[in-house]
């Protein structure tokens, strides 16, 4: 049984259809990206998974249940978005356990909770500070925080990493990702953003003018016809590859064709397994993204 199933759903707003006849489920634990261009619908279907939109037809299932009749906060989900929305009043802790407050969780429970919470996104020491004495990233990881702290069934990320500067999302994007699958939640990962798709998940669900009109992993989709994948998709190729160390203890790995590409992540070792996103450019390829854990 999936854990987030999606069966039918159509949705018009001022009389324009935005979302038609959507299908799709995640299994327990995936983590899946929804891919598409703007305007495509991709927030209209978060909205009505969330609940605050009520589709014209159609079913959502969350844990088996249809959830159609059930309020926002009952439907266990846990939600992050670009803006991160952290109460800039609240401390790091008092953010974090917002909803543990909200459900009125005993004061002992609750901080054993948060300081979990602070344990699993590498915030300890920070939980007197206020949002604006942060990093993007540090807000970022409390606003994941918040959202994991009182246990969701599934995790809902809209454009979580687009006010973050190109240079610092690849790290956040990994960070994040490794924080969900520790925790094994089923996340749906909404994007405009095809390279932040793949640095998130192994499968992606393509949905353009309100119709899925793909799903399947990145190399599935080199295959496919539609123009939006198209356009991205010749760009890249895909690879899994063992990092080896140069002689100057400069990481890299070499490609099927024998092309030895530098990689810059993070405290590599030798002997890694990656899963990497190969950008074609103008000069010798580079590496843009990648994904640690090959699965
Ligand atoms: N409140 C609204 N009133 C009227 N039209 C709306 C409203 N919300 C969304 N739409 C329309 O529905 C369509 C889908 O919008 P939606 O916000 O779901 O797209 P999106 O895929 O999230 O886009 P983006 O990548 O820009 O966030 C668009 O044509 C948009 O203009
Ligand atoms: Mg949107």
């Amino acid at each position: 049984m999936p854990t987030l199933e999606v069966r039918g759903l159509s949705k018009s707003i001022d009389g324009h259809p935005v979302l038609k006849d959507v299908t799709f489920g995640l299994q327990d634990g995936e983590l899946a990206a929804i891919l598409g261009p703007s305007g495509g619908g991709k927030t209209t279907l978060f909205r009505c998974i969330l609940g605050e939109l009520t589709p014209e037809a159609g079913e959502i299932f969350i844990d088996g249940q249809e959830v159609g009749q059930l309020p926002t906060e009952r439907r266990g989900i846990g939600v992050v978005y670009q803006s991160f929305a952290l109460f800039p009043h609240l401390s790091v802790a008092d953010n974090i356990g917002y909803g543990l407050r909200a459900r009125r969780v005993p004061a002992d429970t609750a901080s054993e909770r948060i300081s979990e919470m602070l344990d699993l996104v590498h915030l300890q020491g920070k939980e007197n500070r206020f949002p604006r004495e942060l990093s993007g990233g540090e807000r970022q990881r409390v606003a994941l925080a918040r959202a994991l702290c009182v246990g969701p069934k599934i995790l809902l990320l809209d454009e979580a990493f687009g006010s973050l500067d190109a240079t610092m999302r690849t790290q956040v994007v990994q960070e994040v990702r490794s924080i969900i699958r520790r925790q094994k939640v089923t996340t749906l990962f909404i994007t405009h953003d095809q390279e932040e798709a793949f640095m998130f998940a192994r499968r992606m669900i393509v949905l353009n003018d309100g119709r899925v009109v793909a799903s399947g992993s990145p190399e599935t989709m080199m295959k496919h016809s539609d123009p939006f994948i198209q356009d991205f998709m010749k760009m890249v190729l895909f690879a899994d590859a063992i990092v080896q160390m140069g002689p100057d203890g400069a990481p890299y790995i070499t490609l099927d064709g024998g092309a030895k590409i530098p990689v810059h992540i993070p405290d590599v070792r030798g002997g890694e397994k990656v899963h990497v996103m190969v950008k074609k450019g103008a000069e010798a390829e580079r590496i843009e993204v990648w994904q640690r854990d090959a699965k």
